[in-house]
């Protein structure tokens, strides 16, 4: 990885936020020279913290990927964008859709757009979700499994995803995308459940409240987030994986009420309530969900590497020691 990142000129939208201020700081790590842009909307993840200690190895531009002004500028004589930048919230999306539109879907077009006109050669990697498959009609989910999401935010991932197939597969702009699952490790956010209601699982263990568990019985796999950087990293090195997809998945698959008996123990005690599901919530969750991702471990020698154990004991960690950061 360092022979292909060292020097190298790369752009990651998002990159304030929980994944990719992850992968700016492994990209500082192997000497390339990284720019990010990311807009700072308080109700999304960034957060200007997660870039504290390479603050003076990256160029932070905190402006709009809905800009196409400024994305002109910023795509300029890189090698490779990292795009990461989007609304995550799913309730959002449902309460107030416009936005996730904007942002997920036709800023992702004009991002592209933009590398056509200005700069076709660029490698791109999308971050996609497991959203877009909506409920599984197998287990695990490969990448072939149809394309049904549950609610706004899947509807215009999947429409960004395709894009970007698209400009591969019509223009010859290098691009693949990752369809992530859940992905939790230092630096998510744990104000609230917008990212992930695993962040605030982890506000509720270290304030000492009860973790409140929708449900539980629900199945998932979990990426650690030092994994999912691999990936990105993976995927973008490598021009066999333009124009494909490729999910990501977990060391293991665990139901909620257990994955968070598990953080309980880790953490050294707290509670937990099992509560119904809000019915907005239920109305647009898709149950049980964990993925195959044969494909990506079989085409580029991806795995998880590190145990959910681990990946709880590391978030737990940072986050004990870091709590009014993000807060
Ligand atoms: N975390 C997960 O479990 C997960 C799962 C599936 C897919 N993803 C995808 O991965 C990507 C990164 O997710 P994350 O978990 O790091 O979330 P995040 O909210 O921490 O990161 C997204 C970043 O994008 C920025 N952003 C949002 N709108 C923007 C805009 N208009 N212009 C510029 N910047 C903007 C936010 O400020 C934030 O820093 C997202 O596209 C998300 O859909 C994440």
């Amino acid at each position: 990885m360092k022979n292909e990142f060292e020097g190298a000129r790369v752009l990651i939208t998002g990159g304030l936020g929980f994944i990719g201020s992850n992968l700016a700081r492994r990209l500082v790590e192997l000497s390339a020279d990284v720019t990010i842009v990311d807009s700072l909307i308080p109700d999304y993840g960034g957060n200007l913290y997660n870039v504290e200690s390479i603050r003076d190895c990256v160029q932070v531009n905190v402006s709009d990927v809905r800009d196409t002004h400024s994305l002109r500028h910023l795509v300029l004589g890189k090698q490779f964008l990292f795009n990461l930048a989007g609304q995550t919230s799913h309730l959002d999306s449902m309460t107030n859709p416009m936005p996730d539109l904007e942002i997920n879907c036709q800023a992702q077009l004009s991002i592209l757009e933009t590398c056509r006109t200005h700069n076709p050669k660029i490698k791109i990697v999308f971050a996609s979700t497991r959203q877009i498959y909506g409920r599984p009609l197998q287990l695990p989910v490969p990448e072939t499994h149809p394309l049904s999401p549950v609610d706004v935010n899947g509807i215009n991932k999947m429409a960004g995803e395709q894009y970007h197939l698209l400009y591969n597969n019509v223009y010859g702009i290098p691009a693949a995308a990752l369809r992530l699952t859940n992905t939790i490790g230092p630096r998510m956010r744990i104000k609230d459940a917008r990212q992930t209601f695993v962040g605030l699982w982890v506000r509720q263990l270290l304030e000492g409240k009860p973790i409140s568990v929708w449900g539980g019985k629900q199945l998932r796999d979990f990426t650690d987030v030092e994994d999912a950087v691999d990936a990105f990293l993976m995927t973008a090195a490598s021009s066999a994986t333009n124009g494909q997809v490729y999910n990501l998945g977990g060391s293991e698959t665990i139901d909620l009420a257990a994955l968070a008996k598990l953080m309980i123990e880790i953490n050294g005690g707290g509670d937990l309530e099992i509560k119904d599901f809000p019915a907005e919530r239920r109305a647009i969750d898709v149950g049980d969900y964990y993925a195959d991702f044969t494909k990506i471990r079989q085409e580029l020698g991806w795995g998880p590497k590190r145990s959910l154990r681990e990946t709880v004991e590391t978030t737990l960690g940072y986050f004990r020691e870091q709590l009014p950061q993000y807060l």
